[in-house]
């Protein structure tokens, strides 16, 4: 499949629990400026020319409750489908990327939980791979030094190494890929949970990671500081802080 020129779809899933965020509603759900984190991650997809659709893995006992949000907040124009996600990310990943419709070459992923991505990193992550890339991925250099450690509970923990920084990224989302590329692998990574292979493997926490499973090729480019993940409650406080700048510098 040519992915040449072609306009993006993107799949967000959104049917996490948010249980690092503390008790409540699904992360997705939660307020942020009095709008749900979900909205303003669609938006900030919508706003790019580059993304023509975008199909939102709900949970799976809240798809009604998050078509109607999503017309409740002036998204009813654009072209948004809701699916039922699944119980691991991947899986919502998978039953989002089922619903895109077969012409569609390139495909964005992009949690939920990162509200305030900034439009430029969408579209040039899109950029990548309609110049040729099968899978690319924002991220941004590591201000903290990193160890590997051997894990053991309540610590002392066994330090093994120190990788060097310079040679380390923070990777976020949308991450970008054919579309061919990234239903490959994903049926793969199906295919070998039903074989009962996972075991002895690291589990896989993005589509990027998919890829390189599998012997596919993975481009970084730019991120941006905001489009981190919403996990903890202090990440909440950093994200209001953030729109209330926006929308400051907006109202001059
Ligand atoms: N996600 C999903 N389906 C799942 C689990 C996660 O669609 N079964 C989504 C989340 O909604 C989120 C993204 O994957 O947008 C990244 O996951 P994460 O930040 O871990 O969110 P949660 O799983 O909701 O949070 P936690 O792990 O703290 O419960
Ligand atoms: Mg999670």
């Amino acid at each position: 499949m040519n992915a040449t020129g072609a306009i993006a779809a993107a799949v967000v899933p959104a049917a996490g629990r948010g249980e690092r965020l503390g008790p409540g509603a699904p992360k997705a759900l939660r307020d942020l400026g009095g709008v749900p984190l979900l909205v303003h991650a669609v938006r900030a997809l919508t706003r790019s020319r580059a993304v023509g659709l975008v199909v939102v893995a709900a949970p799976a006992d809240g798809v009604a409750e998050v078509v109607a949000l999503l017309d409740s907040h002036g998204l009813e124009g654009k072209d948004i489908r809701v699916v039922a996600g699944g119980d691991t990310r991947q899986e919502s990943v998978r039953l989002g990327l089922a619903a895109i419709p077969a012409e569609v070459g390139i495909v964005l992923v992009h949690d939920a939980a990162r509200p305030l991505v900034p439009v430029e990193v969408v579209d040039a992550v899109a950029a990548a791979v309609r110049a040729g890339a099968e899978a690319v991925v924002p991220a941004v250099p590591l201000a903290d030094t990193v160890k590997r450690v051997e894990p053991v509970r309540g610590g002392p923990e066994p330090v093994l190494d120190t990788p060097d920084r310079a040679t380390l990224r923070a990777v976020q989302t949308p991450q970008g890929f054919r579309r061919d590329t990234l239903a490959e692998v994903h049926a793969k990574a199906l295919a070998e949970e039903s074989a009962g292979v996972e075991g002895g493997l690291p589990p896989v926490t993005d589509d990027a990671g998919l890829v390189e499973r599998f012997g596919g090729r993975v481009v970084v480019v730019p991120g941006h500081e905001e489009a981190f993940k919403v996990t903890r409650p202090l990440d909440l406080v950093l994200a209001e802080a953030v729109l209330a700048r926006r929308r400051a510098a907006d109202a001059y």
